[in-house]
């Protein structure tokens, strides 16, 4: 059968993948093309969609893809870098500056047909450093936000040409975050491009099956099963493609798992009947030798994802089963982050991404059913596929585990660019009456498509829920060098806060174990553990006004997709809860709850 199909053209942004999968979610097929695909890759399509871009506008950057695309006669809608490409290329104008991170308020003005059925305010969401600032003769500005508390209108937040079928959006529609954003991709697939609706999730089951068929043949999968939501519905996936019998699972204990994490893991999989097949190795020692003494996060990770493979390869050896190919439940996040596709920037490398790996999937030896799947697909195949409600809507974990959640640190302050950031930080606080500190320590994040590592503000004082939201997003205009918030329900604002020097090992491990249960612990007696999408407890070795050396951060997030996320309130009761069992574990010198919106923050601290 044919179907009408629309074309998203992935300039990198981390969301261009988010777009294909929106738009077949509205049961229309979405395809992914190369800004320099030739011009007749684009002939069958009904519309097409110019993706994001860590690239510049402003500065020209990757302004050389297909512009042929413009003389076609089928409509075409920007989003963020797409969106300065059109106003561009019809005669706009573009700049460097105007950036606006996470929810902004658009009004909607003139006559867009992309804002049918929708009110006149419209709740979006920002990740930019470029905007648009003046458009062509054919085009009028349709929708603007105003920035912060001046209410200065940021003029050309959507443009439109009716006659010509280009309309341009500086926010993400394709983010959970832009409240009606599938409302708007509906109104142009639907209504401007005219397309029927005729693609189903059924359809994605029986493809990716025959698919899995095709690349396995006759070899046998030895799937590396963390007992995540991923890794168990990619085993599912994967049995109901090649059968039992030649599908090997390996749970590898790597010493960076939670709180008899490893043995539930076991025991589920033993349930699914699948422990004919089903190896175990403590690899607790190997990791933490190979991690001794390592700080830098983006090695940390990658020396998580060799180990996982040299673990893998030797138990392969020891079962005489090295032949196999290796499974992995990696999904699209994972690739994106980590710079997998053409042009996006690498956020941070996914221990499933690492350059052994990349080899080995160069070499046809990697099978990854779920790789162009976010987690709420996943999610939605692994209930239709039988695994139980609870295990499918279990938090996400992250493949490195803790690994990722246990700052590290030389014990060297860095105050690289302070003399800006912290007038800047005093100015935006000082006005809702709280204190705040820069801290001297540096976490992974997300700004306008690139990787960001900057520093975490700490906030201290009694303010609501919304207020401490709106300060952390001053902040995060105003200060430079600023990719978190965070909200202090420790002592009092500290006067002076140390880093010190601190490595992966055992005993910062088993504290942090012990703090990740405690908070897991809380949620599920609240009964708010499945309304909060995941819950990291991260550790950082921060010695605060001379006393503690671990400094603890609580971040539930509310998030879909896991590209971007905002964070969850916790009820009064429990955060006392939290303080009073937190505070009092040995060593640990505050506690705080994470307030930061993804972007400019990542979920995961590193
Ligand atoms: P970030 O921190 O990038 O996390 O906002 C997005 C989601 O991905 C999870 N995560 C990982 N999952 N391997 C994984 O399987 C990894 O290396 C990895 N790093 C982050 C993270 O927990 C969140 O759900």
């Amino acid at each position: 059968m044919q179907h009408d199909a629309i074309a998203v053209i992935d300039f990198g942004g981390q969301y261009a993948h988010l777009i294909a999968t929106k738009i077949r979610r509205l049961h229309v097929l979405a395809e992914i093309r190369q800004p320099d695909d030739p011009i007749e890759a684009f002939h069958h399509y009904k519309g097409i969609i110019l993706s994001g871009s860590p690239s510049l506008s402003s500065f020209g950057e990757d302004s050389t893809y297909t512009k042929a695309i413009y003389d076609l006669d089928v409509p075409i809608v920007g989003f963020c870098f797409g969106h300065q490409e059109i106003a561009k290329h019809y005669g706009g104008t573009v700049v460097h500056g105007g950036r606006e991170w996470g929810p902004a308020d658009l009004r909607v003005a003139g006559n867009c047909p992309l804002f049918k059925g929708l009110a006149a305010t419209e709740r979006v969401w920002m990740s930019h450093f470029d905007s648009v600032t003046s458009v062509g003769p054919s085009f009028e500005e349709v929708g603007f936000t105003t920035l912060g508390d001046s209410g200065t209108p940021h003029r050309f937040a959507a443009i439109s040409s009716n006659s010509l079928r280009r309309y341009g959006f500086q926010f993400h529609p394709e983010v959970d975050n832009t409240v009606h954003g599938t409302e708007m991709m509906a109104n142009f697939v639907f209504d401007v491009c005219g397309c029927q609706p005729s693609w189903t999730m059924e359809r994605y089951v029986e493809e990716r099956v025959e698919q899995v068929r095709q690349q396995v043949g006759t070899q046998s999968v030895f799937l590396l099963a963390s007992g995540g939501v991923d890794s168990t519905v990619a085993a599912r996936l994967l049995g109901l493609a090649i059968g039992p019998d030649r599908l090997h699972l390996l749970h590898v204990d790597n010493g960076l798992m939670r709180k008899g994490e490893s043995d539930d893991v076991l025991e589920t999989f033993r349930q699914f009947g699948l422990e004919r097949n089903l190896h175990f190795v403590d690899a607790t020692g190997v990791f933490l030798s190979a991690l001794d003494g390592v700080v830098e996060p983006e090695q940390k990770r990658r020396i998580i994802g060799d180990t996982f493979i040299r673990v893998f390869e030797e138990e392969a050896r020891h079962l005489g089963i090295e032949g196999h190919l290796l499974g992995q439940g990696t999904i699209y996040p994972d690739t994106i982050e980590t710079g997998g596709t053409k042009r996006a920037d690498t956020i941070k490398t996914h221990h499933n991404r690492v350059p052994i790996i990349e080899e080995m999937i160069a070499q046809g030896r990697v099978v990854e059913p779920l790789a162009d799947l976010y987690k709420v697909e996943v999610r939605e195949l692994g209930e239709k596929l039988g695994i139980p409600h609870k295990l499918v809507w279990r938090h996400p974990f992250p493949g490195p585990g803790l690994g990722v959640r246990l700052l590290c640190s030389t014990g060297i302050e860095v105050r690289d660019g302070f003399d800006q950031t912290e007038p800047a930080v005093a100015a935006a606080t000082g006005r809702y009456g709280l204190a705040a500190t820069a801290l001297p320590i540096r976490s992974v994040g997300v700004k306008a498509d690139l990787r960001s590592y900057e520093h975490p503000v700490l906030i201290t004082g009694q303010a609501s829920w919304d207020t401490l939201l709106e300060l952390a997003a001053a902040v995060f205009r105003e200060a430079p060098g600023i990719n978190r918030c965070i909200w202090n329900l420790g002592h009092a604002h500290p006067a002076r806060v140390r880093p010190l020097p601190a490595t992966v090992t055992q005993a910062r491990l088993d504290l942090l174990r012990e703090a990740d249960y405690i908070v897991m612990d809380g949620l599920h007696r609240h009964g708010i553990a499945e309304s909060i999408w995941q819950c990291p407890t991260v550790l950082v070795p921060l010695e605060i006004d001379g006393h503690g050396r671990e400094f603890v951060i609580v971040r539930p997030i509310h998030s879909e997709r896991a590209m971007t996320a905002t964070p969850a309130a916790l009820p009064g009761t429990l955060l006392s809860e939290l303080q009073e069992a937190i505070l009092r574990l040995p060593g640990v010198s505050g506690l705080a709850l994470d307030i930061t919106t993804k972007p400019p923050g990542t979920i995961e601290w590193e």
